[in-house]
This record gives C-alpha cells, sequence and structure tokens, in this order.
C-alpha cells in the first residue's frame, strides 16, 4: 500500500520524505488555508515546492465548481508539475470534469467520495484515484473502512485502473484497517504515520539490549 501524506506544511512533508516511506501528498483548500497560503500565485508555487520535495503523485484541488472552470483550472494546475494530480470534488460538473481530463491525458483524483455510487461514476469517468472519506463516515456513526472495502472489492472485480486512495483517515488504527480493507493508498496526517512506530516491546526490548552490550562493554 502506498502512503501519501495529507497536508500542505512543508516541514511536515520533508519530515515523510526523509522518513523514505513517502509515496505522495494531497492537499486542499482547507490544508492549504491551514497553512496560510492564500493568492493564486502563492498557490501554484505552493504545489511546485511540495513537488520539489516528494518523488510521488501530489493531488492539488481545483475551486471552480462550473465544468468550464473546472477544466481549465485542471489543466493549468496539471501544466505546473508531471506529478501534479488534479483534485475534483465528486459533482455531476466534476464527473464531467474527470472525464475530459482523463481523455486529455491529465491524472485526477476525484474527492469528496462517499459511497460505492460515487465511485463508480468517477471510476468509468476514468479517475486515477478516487478518494472516499473514512474520518468523517465515521464522524456520522457510519463506518468508513466498508465503504473503502466495497469500492475495493468493485475495482477488484470490475478491473477498473482506478486506486482508492482512502482520505480523511485520523490514526493508526484506521491505517491497519485501510490495508485490510484493500486500499491502494491511504493519505494520513504525518502524526498517524509515525505512530505505526509506537510499541512498547520495541522500546523494552531496545532498552535491554543496550543494557546488557553496556554491561560488557559499557
Ligand atoms: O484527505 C481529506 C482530508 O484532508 C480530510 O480530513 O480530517 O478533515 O476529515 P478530515
Amino acid at each position: 500500500m502506498n502512503f501519501f501524506i495529507d497536508t500542505a506544511n512543508l516541514d511536515q512533508i520533508k519530515e515523510a520524505q526523509d522518513l523514505g516511506i513517502l509515496d505522495g501528498v494531497t492537499t486542499n483548500p482547507s490544508l492549504m488555508a491551514k497553512e496560510g497560503i492564500k493568492g493564486a500565485k502563492n498557490i501554484t508555487q505552493h504545489y511546485v515546492d511540495i513537488c520539489n520535495i516528494v518523488d510521488g503523485d501530489v493531488s492539488a484541488e481545483v475551486i471552480a465548481t462550473d465544468y468550464e472552470g473546472m477544466i481549465s483550472e485542471g489543466e493549468e494546475l496539471a501544466a505546473l508539475h508531471p506529478q501534479i494530480v488534479v483534485k475534483v470534488p465528486c459533482t455531476k460538473n466534476g464527473i464531467k470534469a474527470v472525464k475530459y481530463l482523463s481523455t486529455k491525458g491529465i491524472r485526477t483524483n476525484c474527492t469528496l467520495i462517499f459511497s460505492v455510487g460515487q465511485a463508480l461514476l468517477a471510476a468509468k469517468a476514468g479517475a486515477t484515484y478516487v478518494s472516499p472519506f473514512v474520518g468523517r463516515l465515521d464522524d456520522i456513526c457510519t463506518d468508513g473502512i466498508v465503504l473503502i472495502r466495497q469500492i475495493a472489492d468493485m475495482f477488484n472485480y470490475y478491473a477498473f485502473d482506478t486506486q482508492v486512495l482512502a482520505a480523511s483517515v485520523r490514526h493508526t488504527m484506521h491505517i491497519i484497517q485501510c490495508v485490510e480493507a484493500g486500499a491502494h493508498v491511504a493519505t494520513c496526517p504525518l502524526s498517524a504515520i509515525v505512530g505505526l512506530l509506537n510499541h512498547p516491546l520495541t522500546d523494552k526490548g531496545l532498552e535491554q539490549f543496550l543494557a546488557d552490550y553496556n554491561k560488557l562493554n559499557g
């Protein structure tokens, strides 16, 4: 399974990249706003900066909601850097835009997916990724991981090339559940990625190894 980091924070992106396990980055307008990135010029520069840190795909989201606006913004974003994947919301205009962009050879990430039906339409339109939001479904008492499994099964059954990019992943257990459900990618906060390392038996074992070494060599 591939790991993307879900942030626009350059320090966190660098930290994940330095770990050697990072496969890409996802952003959205809220994550960009969190970093205080505003104005078209600064926003596009920020996407390029992210692409220059990581080796993999970088999702950049369109702001337009009309079809013409989505495709022109999508083409501009895609032209910024070969690593850019254009993120488009799963609306009627969004599906049309995904179809247009994929026909033009531009890779897309269809976002704000909350149902199997939405994922089906996005895949049929040629989306490179679909982004079902796990945590936001959990927030309303609906099991987000079940949706990941349903979409992964559907893509396997019909041999769609579209990848399931589990989004709104909040913690380490979500990551493990995404693995079990067959997600191709999980995009996670840095805390959840690094959190996978935590195990008291690792800490205890290392402490014991070092103590035994130091008894003879210390
Ligand atoms: O990947 C989508 C993500 O940024 C949304 O996460 O925690 O706001 O639901 P969250």
